[in-house]
């Protein structure tokens, strides 16, 4: 294969204008252009990337032909560019999550694919991060013991559904909500760390009282084939300061790890850390070891100063955030170019693990659909 590759993105809006500067920083990507129905959008994004803007995908692939398409159209309506990029014989494709919004178009979408043998990759950014691949280390390497419980909560800022893409309720915020927005990475992550289990079933609850035209928040649990348990809450409407929060606990029977992926109150309290209930000094070195061969920095503690009143030494690590990540894209390409779902770049990070592809799309999205339709009912909903 060429180990230059023309690319193209689909949607000119937030995502696609950030895909567009990935596409011109990557040496093995040249741009050929960036396609929106709205026409303003993609003048303004091609003048600024300094390549040519398309008013439709069909207009895209047809005159720039590129090799890669980037599809970063708003979350209901992944179907259709897929499908256009696809007939039209495109083979390497990126894909924004959430995958789809229903069942139907994710069943069609996989199956499509399939028929075609495309690389579809969806992108569940938040996997190229040190601190989630640190996660995934811990987590497979057995040193927190036997996966019993997680729990995450990840809430947009209300100017996300409010104003960040304008015009509402008249858009597409309102055929969408929390749960393909953003539990679409929640599951994409815990399917991650902890594969080969699935869900089993879903309990979930929401309001629907200050946004109005789509559901405020949503709070859910869900069983595992593993007999995890874990519990997930998504919202739109966090008042507070900042756009986005997220934190994370995993806990497994020998220790647990705490992730918050954005800094509170404008506070510096982002950061991962994993603590042990039993580890011998050298195990702690020698996982230390492995993360940095992995590129992941790490800070070593064997007494930990305890809140007042917490007697006792808690052994454990912190990832040293790392300021310069790979965006996902960049392990993308390498994998177009590597023919496999798991190039060298991202085995020397991650390990034997694959890139997210559609059939982590599709699970995703039966998982988020099964969230709503407990939600709406009232019942649990069984999976497997
Ligand atoms: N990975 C992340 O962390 C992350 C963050 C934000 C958004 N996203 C996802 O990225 C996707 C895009 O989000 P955004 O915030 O950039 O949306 P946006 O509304 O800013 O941009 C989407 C653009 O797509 C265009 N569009 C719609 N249908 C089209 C079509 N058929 N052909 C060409 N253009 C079309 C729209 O005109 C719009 O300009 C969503 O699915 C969203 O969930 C991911």
């Amino acid at each position: 294969m060429a180990t230059q590759l023309k690319a193209g993105v689909i949607g000119a809006g937030i995502m696609g204008a950030g895909h567009a500067r990935e596409f011109n920083a990557n040496p093995h990507t040249e741009l050929v252009g960036i396609a929106d129905l709205d026409e303003d959008k993609a003048n303004e994004v091609a003048a600024c990337e300094n390549t040519t803007a398309y008013y439709s995908a069909e207009d895209l692939i047809a005159k720039a032909k590129p090799d890669v398409v980037y599809i970063a159209t708003p979350d209901p309506y992944h179907r259709a560019p897929l499908t256009t990029v696809l007939e039209m014989g495109i083979r390497h494709i990126l894909l924004q999550k959430p995958f789809a919004t229903t069942v139907e178009d994710a069943e069609a979408m996989a199956s499509l694919i399939e028929t075609y043998k495309a690389d579809v990759y969806v992108t569940y950014a938040t996997r190229a991060r040190s601190e989630s691949a640190a996660g995934k280390y811990i987590t497979e390497s057995g040193l927190i013991g036997e996966p019993l419980f997680a729990s995450m909560r990840n809430v947009d800022n209300i100017s996300v559904p409010r104003e960040m893409w304008a015009d509402r309720p008249n858009n597409w915020a309102s055929e969408s909500s929390s749960v393909p927005f953003l539990y679409s990475h929640r599951i994409d992550r815990l399917r991650w760390f902890y594969q080969p289990a699935e869900v089993t079933s879903v309990s979930a609850v929401s309001r629907s009282e200050i946004l109005g035209y789509t559901t405020d928040f949503v709070e859910s649990f869900l069983t595992w084939t593993s007999g995890l348990v874990t519990r997930v809450h998504t919202g739109w409407v966090d008042f507070g300061s900042q756009l986005v929060y997220c934190e994370n606990l995993f806990h497994g029977s020998k220790g647990m790890m705490t992730h918050n992926e954005t800094p509170a109150f404008g506070r510096p309290t982002a950061g991962f850390q994993a603590v042990f209930d039993h580890i011998e000094f050298d195990d702690l070195r020698q996982a230390q070891a492995e993360l940095l061969e992995r590129g992941i920095g790490t800070r070593l503690f064997w007494e930990k100063p305890n809140a007042k009143g917490i007697p006792g030494t808690v052994p454990g690590l912190e990832v040293i955030p790392n300021a310069r990540e790979t965006p996902l894209t960049d392990y993308i390409v390498d994998a177009f170019l590597e023919g496999t779902d798991c190039p060298s770049s991202w085995r020397t990070f991650q390990g034997e693990s694959s890139l997210p592809t559609h059939r982590d799309g599709l699970e995703q999205t039966r998982v988020c659909c099964a969230v709503e339709e407990s939600a709406r009912t009232g019942d649990v909903v069984c999976l497997r």
